[in-house]
């Protein structure tokens, strides 16, 4: 058969430019930010894949929302079509507006953590452990193996291991464990899905034990798209039936609505039990605002009804994934190490293996990111020690198995074309990776240290030798 393409279910309406910078201005620019492209400035960059949260482009439908917006401080009509929304797409019963995930992440934790209580899950990820250590409680991983492992082809690397879930609960004891907090997809393993298949196993132990289950939500429809692609039996299903069933294995979800919900700012705490309900109602008025805005205006909560609608629709996260994918595949034929099989969000450069002549208390990750910057202006972001932080009993860098640099697909906004350029400048980075010097650090905040520490390099003044 001939081959038949297929491109974005969109075109361009209005454009933003791009301002493109010299070599010389990008060494200054990434030593005046410490050599951490968080601190760089946006104006400064050229193709921006530090994240996918909150950098996606509205559709035209989604700003002519924006007009709609009714800014009542109670009782705002979108509030009312967002909470209908959530619970047709997602199935969950009460919803509370957050300004973000996080805003979801803390009410939750506060509501079901007890000092010296265990949360498991399947990978941390940076807020959400951050959250549940600052009301006393301990993350445990019971990720599958393979999902530590960047060359495993494991087609649902988000997966929980049944075996590592039962000995935590027999450890323990299930009254210990607050919760379950399962990601799908898992943004730190490289955006690998669960499975349905799993996530039932998982919910009928838990079930047996009375341990209750959250979603991280970030990327559940990222994760129903795996699932209709990968999983038997699940090919001919709409990406809403599957997002209904992971759903409803568990008991309410955190959301980031940044990311899947397609908007720039906002998120949800979206719960089944009344009365936790309630009191999420209640506590949410202290943090974020009254519980039917949560920190947002009322145009804010119609573009992420909105979004959530378009969110579902298979076409557009066939071409959403599918750009991911291509950038991947330049990558993979240029022999680039990096995490397979391709997740959703992001490609997840292996930084160990493109460095080794660093050592990982030169956190080769953080190097590789800021090398790229200098290289081509391409902004990535570091997953690998700087983000892991320090163990909060012994005061140690933790070293996770990953040592990763995430370029980041923000939805909707980068062509093709931005694709070359960005493999384009990896590969010859990778040719000439002998150049690239190792970071120290110069100063190292207590909290998500990776957003705000500076570095400089542990010979010379430049990361990436001419
Ligand atoms: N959960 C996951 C899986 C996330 O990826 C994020 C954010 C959050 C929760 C927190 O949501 O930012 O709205 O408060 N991830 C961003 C990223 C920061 O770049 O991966 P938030």
């Amino acid at each position: 058969m001939p081959k038949r393409s297929w491109a974005e279910p969109f075109k361009i309406k209005m454009v933003e430019h791009l301002r493109m910078t010299t070599r010389e201005e990008r060494e200054r620019a990434i030593a005046e930010a410490g050599f951490n492209t968080f601190l760089l400035r946006s104006a400064d960059v050229y193709i921006d894949l530090l994240t996918d949260s909150g950098t996606s482009a509205m559709s035209d439908r989604q700003w002519a929302g924006m007009m709609l917006g009714d800014e009542a401080y109670a009782g705002s009509a979108n509030f009312y079509h967002l909470e209908e929304v959530v619970r047709r797409y997602y199935g969950y019963q009460h919803v509370i507006p957050t300004h973000q995930g996080r805003g979801a992440e803390h009410i939750l934790s506060r509501l079901c953590i007890r000092p010296g209580d265990i949360i498991a899950g399947n990978m941390y990820f940076t807020t959400t452990k951050a959250h549940q250590e600052l009301v006393g409680g301990k993350f445990v991983d019971v990720i599958i193996d393979a999902a530590h492992d960047p060359d495993s082809e494991h087609s649902f690397k988000g997966d929980i291991d049944l075996g590592k879930l039962q000995r935590v609960i027999d450890q323990f004891g299930a009254t210990k464990i607050a919760y379950l907090c399962v990601g799908a997809t898992v943004n730190m393993a490289g955006g690998q899905p669960i499975s349905l298949a799993n996530l039932r196993d998982v919910s009928a132990l838990c079930r047996k034990h009375g341990i209750r289950i959250f979603l991280d939500a970030t990327r559940a429809v990222e994760n129903a798209y795996f699932i209709k692609l990968r999983e038997p039996g699940q090919a001919d299903r709409t990406l809403t039936d599957i997002l209904r069933d992971l759903c409803a294995c568990t008991d309410g979800c955190t959301m980031s609505g940044k990311k899947d919900c397609l908007v720039n700012i906002g998120g949800f705490l979206a719960l089944n039990d009344d009365e936790l309900a309630d009191a999420a109602r209640n506590m949410v008025v202290l943090f974020e605002g009254l519980h039917t805005y949560g920190g947002l205006a009322g145009r804010d909560m119609e573009a992420m009804a909105i979004g959530i609608q378009e969110s579902v629709d298979f076409d557009h996260m066939r071409a959403r994934i599918g750009q991911v994918e291509y950038l991947g595949r330049l990558l993979i034929e240029g022999g680039i190490p990096l995490v397979r099989p391709v997740g959703g969000h992001g490609i997840f450069l292996d930084a160990a293996r493109f460095l080794p002549h660093l050592p990982r208390e030169q956190f080769p990750a953080q190097s590789l990111a800021a090398a790229l910057y200098v290289d081509s202006g391409v902004r990535a972001m570091e997953r690998g020690a700087v983000s892991a932080g320090r163990d909060a009993t012994t005061g140690r860098n933790i070293f996770p198995s990953l040592e990763l640099v995430r370029l980041t697909i923000p939805r909707r906004v980068y062509t093709q074309a931005h694709m070359d350029v960005t493999a384009e400048s990896v590969i010859e980075l990778h040719r000439n990776r002998e150049k690239i010097v190792g970071l120290r650090f110069t100063y190292e905040p207590k909290h998500l240290r990776f957003f705000q520490a500076r570095f400089e390099p542990v010979e010379g003044k430049r990361v990436l030798r001419v």
